[in-house]
């Protein structure tokens, strides 16, 4: 295949609903800078190691609990320099204890989080000769003492809301931890009665900061509001994201912060496969599978080069510093995370060849073919009885993105 041509592989589970859009939108691109891109999705087959594969490009959705395509993924990533939104070595070698670590180093206001041995220890004949010799009797109580009720109980890798709790007590913590089982956990204080929760969503050099309310139903969750930050905090957020994802080499991952008397505390930032369904990001799906064109198109096109081993320590050479304040360690990531993710190039990529993208996104976000993926998407997702009326729902979400993002 030449060199001007990439192939886009799709590396999928049961989703529908963003293959579907961002294959319709590559279909439609045409060149790029003279480059043909094209789609594919990827079947999971036996593999000769020396085998040359024909991606530039793929985005994965599998490999975070398939291990066939997360040895594929190491395969290409390692032999055939495929890249990849996101690189299996970085995001198994790095989770969420990495990230709250990585973080706190650098100086940002990651809540108290202490972790705790497992309560049902692994299952081999050395722990219990290991155990007496050398672990530690700990008071679960005091530790939760120290991190303060209310706290958050939640796996040290966490993913999912899976084994997450809130503990308001002693008592509770005890039954919590009790459950616990084999999971290794965190104790995290908890942030309640806050000003705002921020979901933001990364891809490449994009970031989306989204207003978000866990407790509502996952339709409900990401809410449409302009200007809820100040211009302060909305760049904070962009730089916290962006720094967490050029210091593990994330491209494609959510980050949640929750804003409490106008301090920005980042709690979650590794979601190696995030949330990009319709159903949960309504209004904001066009900008996401249209980012994810622009981004795809730009590192396919310059032939980006894919970093997996980090340079961890330009970022702690400033997050060492006490003669520093937060603002300017803060100022001095930012410029390593976008010299990282290229943004001046990118922006200029974008405005030079994909200048053409926003329309083609919002004829095809208006058609009847995309209309009838999100009709396929509601029936897929809730009940018969409520069909109806979701489909009314994200017919209005959408068709405000259409007004809001009018072409005149
Ligand atoms: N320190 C905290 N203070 C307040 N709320 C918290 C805290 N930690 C977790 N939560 C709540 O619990 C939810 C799940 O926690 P977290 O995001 O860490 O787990 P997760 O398994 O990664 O979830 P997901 O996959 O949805 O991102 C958060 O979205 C938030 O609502
Ligand atoms: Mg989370």
């Amino acid at each position: 295949m030449s060199r001007r041509e990439h192939i886009i592989g799709l590396l999928l589970g049961t989703e529908e609903d963003w293959p579907a859009a961002f294959e319709a939108l590559v279909a439609r691109l045409g060149p790029v800078a003279g480059h043909e891109l094209r789609t594919e999705r990827i079947v999971n087959e036996p593999f000769d190691l020396r085998y040359r594969p024909r991606y530039t490009l793929v985005i994965d959705r599998l490999a975070w609990w398939y291990d066939l395509p997360r040895a594929w993924l190491k395969k290409v990533s390692l032999m055939d320099d495929v890249y990849l939104l996101n690189n299996p070595f970085t995001f198994q070698a790095m989770e969420k204890h990495s990230a709250y670590c990585a973080l706190m180093r650098l100086g940002i206001r990651v809540p108290e989080t202490w972790l705790i041995p497992h309560k049902v220890p692994p299952d081999n004949p050395r722990f219990q000769p290991t155990a007496e010799r050398y672990n530690a009797a700990f008071d679960l109580e005091a530790i939760g003492a120290q991190v303060g009720f209310p706290l958050f109980m939640k796996p040290f890798d966490g993913g999912q809301w899976v084994g997450v709790s809130r503990v308001g007590s002693a008592d509770e913590l005890r039954a919590r931890y009790d459950e616990s089982g084999e999971r290794l956990m965190h104790l995290q204080t908890a942030l309640e009665d806050f000003d705002v929760f921020v979901r933001s969503l990364s891809i490449g050099a994009e970031t989306m900061s989204m207003w978000f309310d866990p407790s509502r139903p996952m339709h409900d969750r990401y809410q449409v509001r302009h200007d809820f930050l100040t211009p302060e905090l909305g760049d904070e957020i962009v730089t916290i994201s962006r720094l967490v994802n050029a210091f593990f080499r994330w491209e494609f991952n959510s980050c949640e912060t929750i804003v409490k008397n106008g301090i920005a505390y980042p709690i979650d930032y590794a979601n190696a496969s995030p949330d990009v369904a319709l159903t949960s990001l309504h209004y904001y799906f066009p900008w996401a599978i249209t980012a994810l064109v622009r981004w795809s198109a730009f590192c396919a096109v310059t032939r980006r080069e894919m970093l997996v081993n980090q340079n961890s320590r330009a970022y702690f050479e400033w997050g060492d510093r006490d003669d520093l304040s937060y603002d300017e360690k803060l100022a001095a990531y930012r410029k390593l995370a976008d010299a990282y993710f290229q943004v001046e190039a990118y922006e200029e990529f974008c405005v030079k060849h994909l200048s053409h993208l926003p329309a083609i996104a919002h004829e095809w976000f208006a058609s009847a073919e995309f209309d009838d993926v999100l009709v396929r998407t509601v029936r897929s997702t809730f009940p018969a009885h409520e069909q109806e009326r979701f489909v009314e729902h994200y017919r209005g979400l959408l068709a405000a993105w259409a007004r809001d993002n009018s072409m005149v």
